[in-house]
């Protein structure tokens, strides 16, 4: 998978050459470059941002440097009819980032990430780049950020752990889709008892279907405390008689 990153920081995604990630890209599997927005400006203070027409606080992110940008990375770097990357652009005003869409994601051959700052970037952009390749504005939550880079850093890490190979058990993959749509029940490893905590004995029992039961339990009991939202949008189907006696 190719991912690019537009930013006007770009030490600020360091962290993607760490870990599980870098190994990723150093093994190949993630062909991933950062570049800097301020590169397409032609200014000598390399300005990329401007006051928000109509009036009011902070400042927007010009067209011209994205413009340009994407005129380079995209359109004079491919021939004509080759495929073009789906592009996300990083907002609090998008659509919500999920596990389903980071499944969408994993599946594509070329992502590209714009970082928007500030009051964010001027809305032409995107209806620009709509006009020749998929576009989504996203966002990782009901919050605002100082900018996308944090969001890019979420999204990514999210992402790059469903591409096949990078993670290398790919079995805790499997277990996150047995428990679609619940929260996962808590995890324990030995000693069997810290300071005076024990772990459940039914996961010390090898007993594997009383292990999958209780662990299905916690599944449902957690979902309800702490994403009631989330239980209710579960399909009547995928709850089984004994999910009702609880
Ligand atoms: N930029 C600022 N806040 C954001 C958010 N919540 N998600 C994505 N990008 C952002």
């Amino acid at each position: 998978m190719k991912i690019d990153v537009v930013t006007v920081f770009p030490e600020y995604l360091s962290p993607l050459d760490l870990s599980l990630i870098g190994r990723a890209r150093q093994r190949g599997l993630i062909d991933l470059d950062v570049h800097d927005l301020r590169r397409w400006t032609h200014d000598v203070h390399h300005s990329v941002d401007g006051a928000p027409a109509g009036g009011g606080a902070g400042m927007v992110m010009k067209p011209q440097p994205w413009g340009e940008c994407l005129d380079e990375l995209v359109f004079q770097r491919q021939g004509p009819g080759e495929e073009k990357p789906r592009l996300l652009v990083t907002s609090p005003a998008g659509r919500p980032f999920t596990q389903a869409m980071a499944h969408e994601l994993a599946a594509e051959p070329w992502l590209m990430f714009a970082c928007g700052r500030y009051e964010g970037i001027d809305q032409r952009v995107v209806d620009h780049a709509s006009q020749a390749m998929e576009v989504t504005e996203v966002s990782i939550g009901d919050y605002v950020l100082f900018g996308g880079e944090v969001a890019v850093l979420a999204i990514v890490e999210a992402v790059a752990r469903l591409v096949p190979g990078v993670l290398g058990n790919a079995a805790s993959l499997d277990d996150e889709s047995h428990n679609a749509g619940l929260l996962e029940a808590p995890a324990y490893t030995r000693p069997a008892e810290w300071r005076g905590l024990e772990i459940p004995p039914v996961l010390l029992s090898g007993d594997h279907g009383k292990v999958d039961r209780w662990r299905r339990e916690q599944a449902l009991l957690r979902t309800a405390a702490a994403r009631p939202d989330l239980l209710a949008r579960l399909e009547a189907g995928s709850l089984d008689e004994r999910d009702r006696l609880l």
